[in-house]
This record gives C-alpha cells, sequence and structure tokens, in this order.
C-alpha cells in the first residue's frame, strides 16, 4: 500500500487507543490498550504516566503493523485525551515526579471548599470543582514539589502535553481545549491568568505553552508531523462533525459528556453547565461550547463487573438487564466522585435505594443502565434552559453505545430520537479530522460532513405519566446523594 492514513492517538481514563484512518474516515487499523486504575485511598484516583507513555509507543507500532503501513505513510498524527488529568514530570529527566492525579480524584475537596466560586466561574467558565486541575497541582506542590516547582525543575501537562513532549523530545505545549479544564486559563482572553496562578500558588514556568487545536507543532516518528491536541470529548464534538452552533453530541465513555456547539462567544450558563473551548483549527475563530459533565457512567458498568462480580463482561450489563421489564423501584447515583453537572457536588457519595426483598440483580443491571439515561436528562434540561432551544435529537457515540437497551432507555427517558453515527470511535475521528486538516489531508470541513453516515436511530417509546414519576423518584435518589456526603 502506498495511500497515506492519519493516525489518530486517544489517551482515555481506562484505556489507549491507537487508530489509522483513510480519506473516507474508515477505520483501517486498530491498537487499543487498557493501563490500571490506581485507588489509594476512597476518592483517589492515579495514574502511571510513564506507563502510559510505553503503552502509546507500543499501540503505534501496534497499529502501522496491523495496516501493514511504515512511518512515511502517515500524513499527520492528531491526539486526543482524557482531560484535567496531572502529570508533573523532572524537566531534565522527563521522569514523572508523582503519580498523575486523574480527573475523577476528589482528595482536594477540602482546597475546592475554601475557593471564590464567583471569580473562578466568571474567569474560566467553570465551576470551583476538584474535577479540574488547578488544585490537583496546587495538592502536588503542596505535598513535597513545590520548592522543586519554583526552582523551575518540574513541568506541568495534562496527557496532551505529556505525550507531545515525549513525542517530540521536549516541546511543552498544549491546546486550548485542554487548557480550558484547567481552571487556570482566562476563557476570553485564551492565556493563563496570573491572578488565578498566583490564587492555586503555581509557579508560571511549569504551565505549557497555549495552542491552538490543529497546527503543525512538531514532529515524532522520523518527520510525520504532529498536527493536533484535543480534548477527548471536544474531539468527539468535531468528530460528529458538529461545527454549527446549536449542534450537540454526548459520548459515553468511563463518563458522559454532552457538549453544545454555542458558536464563537461563551456563552455563560445559569443551570451548572460548563463554559468551554470547543475547538480552535489553527488561527481561525475559537469555537465554544456548553457541556453538561457526567462522571460516572461506563465506570459504573465496570464497577459491577469488577468491584462486584456481577457479570464478567461490561456487555453482559445489557443481557442481565432484559431479565426484567423494569427497575423494581431501584435506583442507583453513581456519586462515586461527588456529582458533577449539574450538581457540583464533590461530597456527595453514592447511593442505591428503593431495595425490597423483590430486587434481584437484574433490576440492579437496569438501575445501573437507567442511571446513565437519567444523568444525561439532568443535563439535557440545564442545556435547554441555558440554551434557550429544546433539543431535537441526541447525537450519541462511545463504547456505551453499543447497548441497545441503553440507547432506547436515553430515547424513552429525554423523549427525543438518540442517533448514532457509523464511526462509533468519534473522539479518535475528531482527532485525525483535526491533525488531517492542519496538514491539508482534508480541505475544508465540508469535506469532513461528506463523511458522516448514520448507523442507528432509537425512538422515544415510554408513556408520559411513567417518565414523570421516575423522574421525579430520581431526583430523590439525587437528593439522598447528596446528603450521604462524605
Ligand atoms: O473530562 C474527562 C474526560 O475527558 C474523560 O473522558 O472518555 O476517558 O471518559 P473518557
Amino acid at each position: 500500500m502506498t495511500d497515506r492514513y492519519v493516525l489518530a492517538i486517544d489517551q482515555g481514563t481506562t484505556s489507549t487507543r491507537c487508530i489509522l484512518f483513510d480519506r473516507r474516515a474508515t477505520v483501517v487499523a486498530v491498537a487499543q490498550g487498557e493501563h490500571p486504575q490506581s485507588y489509594p485511598k476512597p476518592g483517589w484516583v492515579e495514574h502511571d504516566a510513564a506507563r502510559i507513555w510505553r503503552d502509546v509507543q507500543r499501540l503505534i507500532k501496534r497499529a502501522l503493523r496491523e495496516a501493514g503501513i511504515g512511518s512515511s505513510q502517515v500524513a499527520a498524527i492528531g491526539i486526543a485525551n482524557q482531560r484535567e488529568t496531572v502529570v508533573v514530570w523532572d524537566k531534565a529527566t522527563g521522569t514523572p515526579v508523582a503519580p498523575a492525579i486523574v480527573w475523577q480524584d476528589t482528595r482536594t475537596s477540602s482546597l475546592v471548599e475554601r475557593l471564590d466560586g464567583d471569580l473562578i466561574r466568571s474567569r474560566t467558565g467553570l465551576p470551583a470543582a476538584t474535577y479540574f486541575s488547578a488544585t490537583k497541582v496546587q495538592w502536588l506542590l503542596d505535598n513535597g514539589l513545590r520548592a522543586r516547582a519554583e526552582r523551575g525543575e518540574l513541568l506541568f501537562g495534562t496527557m496532551d502535553s505529556w505525550l507531545i513532549w515525549n513525542l517530540t523530545g521536549g516541546l511543552h505545549i498544549t491546546d486550548v481545549t485542554n487548557a480550558s479544564r484547567t481552571m487556570l486559563m482566562d476563557l476570553t482572553t485564551l492565556e493563563w491568568d496570573d491572578e488565578l496562578l498566583g490564587l492555586f500558588d503555581i509557579p508560571r514556568a511549569m504551565l505549557p505553552e497555549i495552542r491552538s487545536s490543529a497546527e503543525v507543532y512538531g514532529t515524532a516518528l522520523d518527520g510525520v508531523p504532529i498536527a493536533a491536541a484535543i480534548g477527548d470529548q471536544q474531539a468527539a464534538l468535531f468528530g460528529q462533525t458538529c461545527f454549527s452552533p446549536g449542534e450537540a453530541k454526548c459520548t459515553y465513555g468511563t463518563g458522559g459528556f454532552l457538549l453544545l456547539n454555542t458558536g464563537t462567544a461563551p456563552v455563560r450558563s445559569s443551570h451548572g453547565l460548563i463554559t468551554t473551548v470547543g475547538y480552535r483549527i489553527g488561527s481561525g475563530e475559537v469555537a465554544y461550547a456548553l457541556e453538561g459533565s457526567i462522571a460516572i457512567a461506563g465506570s459504573l458498568v465496570q464497577w459491577v463487573r469488577d468491584g462486584l462480580g456481577l457479570i464478567t463482561t461490561a456487555s453482559e450489563i445489557e443481557t442481565l438487564a432484559a431479565t426484567v421489564d423494569d427497575n423494581g423501584g431501584c435506583y442507583i447515583v453513581p456519586a462515586f466522585s461527588g456529582l458533577f453537572a449539574p450538581y457540583w457536588k464533590s461530597e456527595a457519595r453514592g447511593v442505591i435505594v428503593g431495595l425490597t426483598s423483590y430486587i434481584n440483580k437484574g433490576h440492579i443491571a437496569r438501575a445501573v443502565l437507567e442511571a446513565t439515561g437519567w444523568q444525561t436528562r439532568d443535563v439535557v434540561e440545564a442545556m435547554n434552559a441555558d440554551s434557550g432551544l429544546t433539543l431535537t435529537a441526541l447525537n450519541v457515540d462511545g463504547g456505551m453505545t453499543a447497548d441497545n437497551l441503553l440507547m432506547q432507555t436515553i430515547a424513552n427517558f429525554l423523549q427525543v430520537p438518540v442517533v448514532r453515527p457509523m464511526v462509533a470511535e468519534t473522539v479518535s475521528l475528531g482527532a485525525a479530522y483535526a491533525a488531517g486538516l492542519a496538514v491539508g489531508y482534508w480541505s475544508d470541513l465540508r469535506d469532513l460532513r461528506n463523511n458522516r453516515h448514520r448507523a442507528g436511530r432509537w425512538l422515544p417509546a415510554m408513556d408520559e405519566q411513567r417518565r414523570a414519576s421516575e423522574y421525579a423518584n430520581w431526583k430523590r435518589a439525587v437528593e439522598s446523594a447528596v446528603v450521604f456526603s462524605s
């Protein structure tokens, strides 16, 4: 083969994927590997960044081998990554100096409580929460790294920065979407904010330079341009070709993330959503987005598999849930990392309510799937209220969308059609599209839209009265998760 391809690296929370795409956005090769999650204390979640970098190198090789091509046939590399997760490494040796603190980690909740929420929200578009990077960096510095950071020996980055630094042999940059998740960037100037850096006591010299999401930053693999870096949820927005204001998607991976393109001016939320950068292609205008972030979606299924042992593979949740007709009155609120949008309660903890001896594991499985459905409803209600528009269909993607019962449940709970595209790997596709645009592999956004094909559609089919009463039950269950704070 002499054709050329775009390589996407999707460095996610539970796994890393390297995918090669051709010009028609067809997947040519996939290499995927999971990495361990470390939970050293309740509420703590860590990753080994060095291991993740080794995985990336191995998976790139495997993807090229599977496609039967050499690196000279790779037109560009695009990176999409789990956002907010903090890596701090030694500038001289390139070795991480602490475990990476993952976005789900709530160890900094006492730091967050002391923050001026109004200042943070007006400057960054974000609610003050443990979710974002700033307090995680602050915690690392407060726990033994401050002197080294102040001497200029340490660098901070989210996973995009860490991988680019390694791939290029020392370029320290990030993109504007990732920077917008740190709680350190001014959402309108798109620069690091000195007042916030002072507030969190983070030396500016640790921070990467902020660049656009799609431009040639440097090269890797003997000359292949690294031409995109974009937070994974923004990548999915781009991969779903939601280029126009009013277009939205929801990605179901570890968590669930609903993003609505709001155009070139940031829309401030008054209903618990995040205002964030959607993407910026080179020196083009910034597309902003409103985001409803759900911390726990697929990871609840993973917990049922690994923590409870009720199923042996994630896909069995659907079969188990289908053994019963309804939830039997049982609701699960998976506030493992507190509650994200629209509640923002870092202290909330998960609850299972409505238990009677009637409840069996089928009902639990159904309540697991429904938790994702109701959380989606919560963020859609907030989105409709903030935007003044009513969502008429939901574009979905991500691993959980293979679950037909879940897709039907979401259509029922939202009362709108749910639509899945042909390429479910939209995170990788978005990173590939951004990189491909930067090097001229694809010529423009229209070129990308032509690649979009629909693969599945679920129509709402739930009695309105039942929908309303079950949603009221869900809301009561959420209240008990908030009451049951750690
Ligand atoms: O903000 C966290 C998000 O980027 C994680 O995405 O796909 O790894 O669940 P994912």
